[in-house]
């Protein structure tokens, strides 16, 4: 049986480090599920398809030629690693994710991931619709303003221009956009535990799923 952990959570809370340092002490696979939310949306943009066109992007979603090694991703043999990560697309990927169709296309592709001996999956329905079923389910959150710090400081690093009191904004509207949406909609699970990662390194989270994993 194929052993899965479920991280989901609000956008920079820091899930997506967290799942994949689990996944490498335990040897796991990882998936990180927004990316192809991402890819859809570029690959929407790609193709003159309008974010709000829910059958129009589904089918690009269905379709998609993506590649994923380590940190690298590849659409339609294009490497799109740095280009799924611009604003623009993070926005672009929380529009179509509200899409049902979209989710429904995407739905196969991140089931396919997991594979023996296990898997560490991250996202907003990974416990909830794509993983009912995960031995461990988490809900990893912190403070927006913790969240909007750790962003900020992530697009420094990159060389980005970077605005506190705008990136704040956006985040808050991305958790509105997530929470309140009809399909998957952002909210920790009755059966998925809380780690809230505020006042907390990666390190010390990281050890706390695995405590928890290994419990
Ligand atoms: O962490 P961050 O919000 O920056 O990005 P992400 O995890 O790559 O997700 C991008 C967008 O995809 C989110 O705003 C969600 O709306 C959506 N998403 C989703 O709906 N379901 C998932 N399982 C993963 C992402």
């Amino acid at each position: 049986l194929v052993s899965i952990i479920a991280i989901d959570g609000p956008s920079a809370s820091g899930k997506g480090t967290v799942a994949q340092r689990v996944a490498e002490r335990l040897g796991f696979h990882y998936l990180d599920s927004g990316a192809l939310y991402r890819l859809a949306a570029l690959a929407a943009g790609r193709r003159g398809v309008d974010w709000d066109d829910e059958t129009g992007v589904a089918s690009v979603a269905a379709a998609l030629d993506a590649v994923f090694a380590g940190e690298r991703v590849w659409l339609d043999g294009d490497e799109v690693s740095t280009a799924i990560r611009s604003e623009a697309i993070g926005v672009g990927a929380s529009r179509v994710a509200a899409l049902p169709a979209v989710r429904a296309a995407l739905l196969a592709r991140q089931r396919a991931f997991a594979q023996m001996p296990g898997l560490v999956a991250d996202g907003r329905d990974m416990g909830s619709v794509v993983f009912p079923h995960a031995g461990l389910k988490i809900f990893l959150t912190a403070s927006a303003a913790v969240r909007a710090e750790r962003r900020y400081r992530q697009l420094i690093a990159r060389g980005e221009p970077a605005d506190l009191a705008a990136i704040t904004a956006e985040l808050e509207a991305r958790d509105a956009r997530d929470r309140d949406r009809a399909v998957a909609p952002l909210q920790q699970q009755p059966d998925a535990l809380l780690l809230d990662s505020s006042g907390m390194d990666i390190d010390s989270a990281v050890a706390q799923v695995l405590d928890w994993w290994q419990a």
